[in-house]
Order: structure tokens, then C-alpha cells, then sequence
């Protein structure tokens, strides 16, 4: 099977993480594994990068596309969350950089099976993790409507997040909702029809809330920005990119504005390279239109 999937904003990254040759950096979402082998190219044959992955699609991928070739690759399956246990089980105490590229490759979504399109007839899954305990189905059959609304509202900002709620009980109420067509139908039916020119699919923000439920998404990004500045050396960056808003939040939140904000009896910290974060160039743009919501912030630690 080959794997797809366009790295975004590789040359922002490069250019904020200057990668050094013989340094070690870590890729927290290897992914398709493009900002690994950028990186690989760049650390030559003394560096190391270390590739992580929850997905062990992308495990097996990273390691057959790129294993042979770069003898500095060490890929590893684990949550980002836990990064520093990763580093620990190769025996390193910090690196130089690390680069987090959110959210699904575009392989999960169009050849993993798992349910991660409204497009296509698939289980309702949506794990990135398939070893993890819930599935969007079970989520999406399990919960009251109530907290179904709300997770539709706060994860998928979804406006008609109740009528969604409403129309999901319903159809559960007549049989499982075993699929992403179904959900998606679901949805759809619930609300309405889209305008002339739709702009997006009407069941885009429900599948959005589903995925960052399902996997945790939040939860686990907020513990590793809790990690990343103690793994990095002192100056080490990470270069993180998010897709939505409320990946974007938690990013903003986790760097500081200012030097004279730091605060060093909090332990290290990380200091934002830019003021605003960086958007990919119109070429990007009209050659990948995966890159459309992208947002990179840059943090270097301190203390
Ligand atoms: C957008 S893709 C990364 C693509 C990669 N940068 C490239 O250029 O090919 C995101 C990857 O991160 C993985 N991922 C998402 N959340 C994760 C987490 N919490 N821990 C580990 N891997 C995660 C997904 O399984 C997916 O393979």
C-alpha cells in the first residue's frame, strides 16, 4: 500500500528549527514521515531524529520508506503525550528540536478504513490508536444527547450542535449508526439543506468533534506543551502546527509573549519566536489544499 501525504509548511519549519548537523531532533507525528526525512537530510549522518507515531501504519511506513536509507532514523509507536518516556527509551535526556504536525495524515483519512471521511462508506472507528478503548461509534451510541450536543458544540464549534444531538439519538433509537456515511447522512439530514455555494460539507464540524473526542486530541496536546520545553535544550525550538482553533489556543497559551513574562521559578519555558503565527504561502496554498487551516508557532525555551 503507498502511503500519502504532503508534509505542510516544510521550508517554515526548517527555517525556524535550523536543524544542525549532528543534532538530535524528535518528530512527534512522523506521520508520512516528510518532516522526518527533511529533517534526516539536514542532521547528515552523525544526527538523529527520532520519529513518533500513535499510528502503527505510520510506524510500519516510516520504517520501510525511510528506515534503510538514514541510518539516524529511530522510529518509535507512541502518543506524543509521552514523549518523554520515548526519549528515555533511547537514552536521551533532551534534544535540539522537535517538530508537532496536528491532526490526521491524509492517508488516515483516505486509505486507513477507519471512518475519518464523511465521504466514504466505513466503521464509524476514527481511533488513531486502533489499541485504544472507544471508537467514534461507541462514542456517538453511548452518550446522552446533552453531552453529545456539547461535544459537538465545543469540539466541532458546531452551531446546530442540539439538532445533531437530537437526530443522532434518533436514529441510534432505530438501529446502530455503524458507519461514517451513515453518521454523515445523519447529519446532513438534521441540518438542512447547504446554501447554493456550500463551503464546506454540512457534516465537516460533527466529524471534526467526533475525531478530537475519539483520540483525545486536547487532552493530549495539553500534556505534552506541559513536557516539551523540560525535553528541549536550553534555546531548543518546537515547531508545532495546528489545524483549528482550539489546537491553535492551547499553542498560544503554552508560549510566552514576552522575555519579561518568564517566570523561572515555573521551571523552563517556552518563548514565542513569532507574534502571530505563520500561515503557509500562496504557492502551498494552491498546491495543497490540506495546508488551507494551517497555522505554525514556534516556541525556543527559556530557563
Ligand atoms: C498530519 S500527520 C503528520 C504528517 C507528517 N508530518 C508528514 O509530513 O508526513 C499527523 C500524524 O500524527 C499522528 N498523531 C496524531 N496525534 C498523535 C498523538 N497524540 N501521538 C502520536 N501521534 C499522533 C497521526 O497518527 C498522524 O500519523
Amino acid at each position: 500500500m503507498t502511503f500519502v501525504h504532503q508534509p505542510v509548511m516544510l521550508a517554515e519549519v526548517l527555517a525556524a528549527l535550523e536543524p544542525r548537523p549532528g543534532g538530535r531532533y524528535v518528530d512527534l507525528t512522523g506521520g508520512g514521515g516528510g518532516h522526518t526525512r527533511a529533517l534526516l537530510e539536514r542532521v547528515g549522518p552523525e544526527g538523529r531524529v527520532l520519529a513518533l507515531d500513535q499510528d502503527p501504519e505510520a510506524i510500519v511506513h516510516l520504517t520501510d520508506s525511510l528506515g534503510s536509507g538514514y541510518p539516524g532514523l529511530i522510529v518509535r509507536r507512541s502518543n506524543f503525550a509521552q514523549v518523554d518516556e520515548a526519549l528515555m527509551s533511547v537514552g536521551w535526556e533532551r534534544v535540539d528540536g522537535m517538530v508537532l504536525d496536528l491532526g490526521v495524515s491524509s492517508n488516515q483519512i483516505e486509505r486507513s478504513g477507519r471512518g475519518f471521511s464523511f465521504d466514504r462508506d466505513e466503521p464509524l472507528d476514527m481511533r488513531m490508536d486502533p489499541s485504544s478503548p472507544e471508537t467514534a461509534m461507541d462514542l456517538v451510541m453511548r452518550l446522552p444527547e446533552g453531552r453529545l450536543a456539547d461535544l459537538i458544540y465545543q469540539y466541532g464549534e458546531e452551531r446546530g450542535s442540539r439538532r445533531v444531538a437530537r437526530a443522532i439519538v434518533w436514529a441510534r433509537n432505530r438501529g446502530p449508526i455503524r458507519t461514517s456515511r451513515e453518521l454523515a447522512q445523519v447529519v446532513r439530514r438534521a441540518l438542512g439543506r447547504p446554501g447554493p455555494r456550500p463551503r464546506m460539507d454540512l457534516a465537516t464540524r460533527t466529524f471534526q468533534a467526533l475525531r478530537i473526542a475519539v483520540n483525545r486530541e486536547l487532552d493530549q496536546l495539553a500534556l505534552l506543551l506541559t513536557k516539551a520545553a523540560g525535553l528541549l535544550q536550553p534555546g531548543g525550538r518546537l515547531a508545532a502546527i495546528s489545524f483549528h482553533s482550539l489546537e491553535d489556543r492551547l499553542l498560544k497559551q503554552a508560549m510566552i509573549r514576552r522575555p519579561e513574562h518568564f517566570d523561572a521559578s515555573g521551571g523552563p519555558g517556552l518563548l514565542a519566536l513569532y507574534k502571530k503565527p505563520v500561515t503557509p504561502s500562496a504557492e502551498e496554498l494552491a498546491a495543497n489544499p490540506r495546508s488551507r487551516s494551517a497555522k505554525l508557532r514556534v516556541g525556543t525555551r527559556v530557563g
